[in-house]
């Protein structure tokens, strides 16, 4: 069964083909009438144990318009609060006639062990500090929509590295896609292993800033951080938070691009998020259609 479990082992054709797939989709849903009939028949449960505005509503958002049957699950809310496993939990919805489960989870690897004992497709939608795939394809293609195409840009991604799925995924698209990747932010949030991805690594910001087309905002994941963080949010503002200030010291214009949520004021300000530089909600509105080619393409209609 095949499953969308994280970017490391897909290949660059994949990536291409979901691209090819949701551009046609993003046609579709700038008609007036948006729904196509693709995957009517199938039925897709958004199982998610974490938070989630943006993953969440855009998975659901693309299964609609894809005319599946959806039903939605929030561990908050489940009998989870009972203690149900998350394979008895999964295996009580898949009973019900469910094709394709989207899952979000806090530990990383939840995906991948249910892709061991269940038949169903498996969309990794979040996984702890591992990956997060439909965001890492989403930004990407918004690089390709706003600069022609990713091979040769050189992209930052600059925030709390250690903690970021999208990070992680971020780094092997893009990678994959042929771009120059570097991440920046402060030494203890960089994972141990950043030295075998490949990528460029800055703490300067402004360095980071001048040398980029592309900076991928983050936020400091604070949920997944230890009580006692350095740097604090206050120093994390001062030496790594983007502004018009530090914007004008360049010499030239960047795209800046964001997965939400933003903590304003902290990573980002919202003179710059909310400026011609940002791409933030073009990211958003480009969740739908790339969501809408990986369920269409799981489902078998390649
Ligand atoms: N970008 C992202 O994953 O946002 P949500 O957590 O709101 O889904």
């Amino acid at each position: 069964v095949p499953h969308l479990l994280g970017i490391k082992n897909i290949t660059p054709e994949d990536i291409h083909l979901i691209f090819e797939t949701a551009d046609n989709f993003k046609e579709v849903l700038n008609r007036p009438i948006r729904k196509v009939p693709s995957l009517r028949d199938i039925t897709i449960a958004n199982v998610f144990f974490e938070n989630s505005t943006r993953t969440r509503l855009s998975f659901e958002l693309a299964e609609k318009r894809l005319s599946a049957d959806t039903i939605n699950f929030a561990s908050s809310s489940s009998s989870v609060k009972k203690g149900e496993t998350l394979l008895d939990t999964v295996n009580n919805i898949l009973a019900m006639k469910v094709d394709m489960i989207v899952m979000r989870h806090s530990s990383p690897g939840a995906p991948h062990f249910l892709a061991r004992h269940i038949k169903a497709n498996i969309i990794n939608a979040g996984d702890g500090t591992h990956e997060h795939p439909t965001q890492a394809l989403l930004d990407a293609y918004s690089i390709r929509e706003r600069l022609g195409d990713v091979a040769g840009k050189k992209v930052v991604i600059v925030g709390d590295i250690l903690h970021s799925r999208v990070a992680l995924s971020n780094i092997f698209a893009l990678k994959k896609l042929g771009a120059d990747v570097m991440v920046c932010g402060p030494p203890t949030l960089m994972p141990r292993f950043i030295g075998e991805l490949g990528v460029r690594v800055e703490s300067d910001l402004l360095t980071a800033l001048r040398w980029c087309d592309v900076a991928n905002i983050l936020r400091i994941q604070l949920e997944r951080q230890q009580m006692h963080y350095f740097p604090s949010l206050r120093e994390y503002a001062m030496y790594y938070g983007v502004n018009r200030h530090v914007l004008r010291q360049l010499d030239k214009e960047i795209t800046i691009m964001h997965p939400g949520p933003i903590n304003r004021g902290v990573e980002l300000s919202s003179d710059v998020a909310d400026s011609e530089h940002a791409i933030i909600l073009g990211q958003v509105e480009n969740g739908v259609a790339i969501r809408m080619a990986v369920l269409y393409l799981l489902a078998g209609n390649a």
